[in-house]
């Protein structure tokens, strides 16, 4: 039997047609979880959780009052929550000189605040049962990509409140990991995917030789999930060794392109 058949797991962003948050969905509930999936669109949730035969609950991530919710509900349909999983984020690329006040406290409110109080609820909803809590961070949060402050910024931020989750309630049975991706082929990445030249630059920087899916995320998920996994406070690089080295710079990527014939030259 799976480690984790009879499992109440939350994953919250899963409302996007075959997003990561979706293939881990799918992935736990193959392990036997029962699973509750998240997001801010009634009808993919729904057909989501019939898929899977789970339960489905909105929640807008960037809204303390929202989190709250999702958590309160679950814990009313089905009496526990042990593991969580966060699969939000808004990948905006945009120079760091060009980024509004409006993008970043819409980035803060998504990738640092959200989490922030969906740590603290969770550290209420699991303060007697224990669980497993898992944040998809990003290779970015350790190595350099251009025009990505903001996202890069939280997400770093996010992975230390990890770690003070981890720290500071081990002792409860509540433990605390962070994912981090590198390109991974999903609906954020879907446009850029597009080019050629611009999937073949990054995959040069991969050591296995190519750039990630959900699929490997969601298997370091399920292990994070497990009862045997006697790690905490940790930033999983599942990324095929990319961040051994490093992103390709803004300028490599558009020199590959022009050299493709995808773009003109500047
Ligand atoms: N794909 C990559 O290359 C890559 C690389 C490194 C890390 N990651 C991380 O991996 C995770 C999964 O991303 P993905 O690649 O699957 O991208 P995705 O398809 O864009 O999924 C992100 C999800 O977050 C949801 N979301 C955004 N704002 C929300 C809010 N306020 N409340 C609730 N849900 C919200 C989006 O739904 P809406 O339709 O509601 O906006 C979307 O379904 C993210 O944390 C991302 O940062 C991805």
């Amino acid at each position: 039997m799976s480690s984790l058949a009879g499992k109440v797991v939350s994953i919250v962003g899963a409302a996007g047609k075959d997003n990561m948050g979706q293939v881990i969905a799918r992935r736990f509930a193959q392990e036997g979880a029962k699973v509750i999936v998240s997001g801010r669109h009634e009808h993919p949730l729904r057909e989501l959780a019939e898929e899977i035969q789970g339960d489905w609950v909105l929640c807008d991530f960037s809204k303390k009052d929202s989190i709250d919710q999702m958590i309160d509900s679950i814990l009313d349909r089905h009496g526990r929550l042990d593991v969580a999983i966060n699969c939000t984020g808004w990948g905006l690329l945009i120079p760091m000189t060009e980024n509004t006040e409006e993008q970043l406290d819409r980035m803060v409110d998504l990738q640092f605040k959200g989490p922030f109080f969906w740590l603290q609820k969770l550290l209420a909803a699991m303060d007697s049962t224990g669980g497993s809590i898992i944040q998809i961070s990003s290779a970015t949060a350790t190595i350099m990509l251009d025009d990505h402050s903001a996202y890069m910024g939280t997400k770093a931020g996010t992975d230390h409140l990890i770690r003070c989750v981890a720290n500071q309630y081990g002792e409860k049975g509540i433990r605390a990991n962070s994912i981090s991706p590198g390109v991974t082929e999903t609906p954020m990445t879907a446009d850029a995917m597009q080019s050629q030249a611009l999937v073949e630059t990054f995959r040069k920087c991969y050591p296995l030789g190519r750039v990630g899916t959900s699929e490997d995320i969601a298997a370091a998920a399920v292990f994070l999930a497990s009862d045997e996994c006697f790690m905490t406070g940790q930033n999983l690089q599942v990324n095929g060794g990319l961040t051994l080295r490093r992103n390709p710079l803004g300028k490599e990527i558009q020199e590959a392109m022009v050299a493709a014939g995808e773009i003109p030259a500047p």
